[in-house]
């Protein structure tokens, strides 16, 4: 037998990307709470430890994963049923995701590297990613529509 056509790759394969990205998500959360907190810093005036290398680690990892995301999709769909955009919404909004994802990696890291007391920036940068957060949890949703549309062969 073609070791392609093998069932067991075929689930394999079309499970690592749901089961990936779930992980990332709650890894996403953590970051994000801890950006909310150095927003209530920064905007609020009420003062809050951030834990800065933490955020920009995990943050970096996040934000990689999302921005190429859509790939490992599409090869899960690929896997799944032979095709691509099979279900439109989850994969326009997993390509969406790849410039909103460039915008949060690269503002992020200019806050990292030229530390000074700025306001606009940090704004930006939070509203970005907290967009990203917010389709990251749609992409949660509508995947976890998708599993039984999958054509399983083991599982
Ligand atoms: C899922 C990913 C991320 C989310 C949800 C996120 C969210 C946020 C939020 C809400 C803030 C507060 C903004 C404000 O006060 O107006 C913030 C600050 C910050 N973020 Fe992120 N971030 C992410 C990824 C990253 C990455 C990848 C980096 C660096 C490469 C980074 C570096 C920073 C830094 C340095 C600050 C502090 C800015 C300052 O105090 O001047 N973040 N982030
Ligand atoms: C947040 C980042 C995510 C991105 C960028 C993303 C992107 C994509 C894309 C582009 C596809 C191909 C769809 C198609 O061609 O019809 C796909 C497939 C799929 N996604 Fe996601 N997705 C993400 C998160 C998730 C999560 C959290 C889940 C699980 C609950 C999930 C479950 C699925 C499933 C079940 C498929 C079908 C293919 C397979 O089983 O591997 N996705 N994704």
């Amino acid at each position: 037998m073609n070791i392609l056509e093998h069932p067991l790759l075929h689930d394999v394969v079309a499970l690592a990307h749901p089961v990936l990205y779930g992980i990332v998500t709650l890894a996403a959360l953590y970051v994000a709470w801890s950006g909310l907190l150095r927003a209530r810093s920064l905007h609020c005036d009420w003062k809050h430890p951030f834990p800065w290398k933490k955020h920009v680690f995990w943050g970096s990892i996040v934000l990689g994963l999302w921005g190429i995301g859509h790939l490992s999709g599409f090869a899960g769909a690929m896997f799944a049923w032979n095709t691509t955009f099979f279900e439109p919404a989850h994969a326009y909004t997993g390509v969406l995701m790849l410039p909103l994802a460039l915008v949060g990696y690269f503002t992020g890291r200019r806050l990292d590297r030229v530390k000074k007391r700025r306001k606009l920036l940090p704004a930006i940068h939070g509203i970005n990613n907290m967009i990203l957060v917010i389709l990251a949890l749609y992409q949660l949703y509508s995947g976890y529509e998708m599993f039984h549309m999958v054509p399983w062969e083991i599982i």
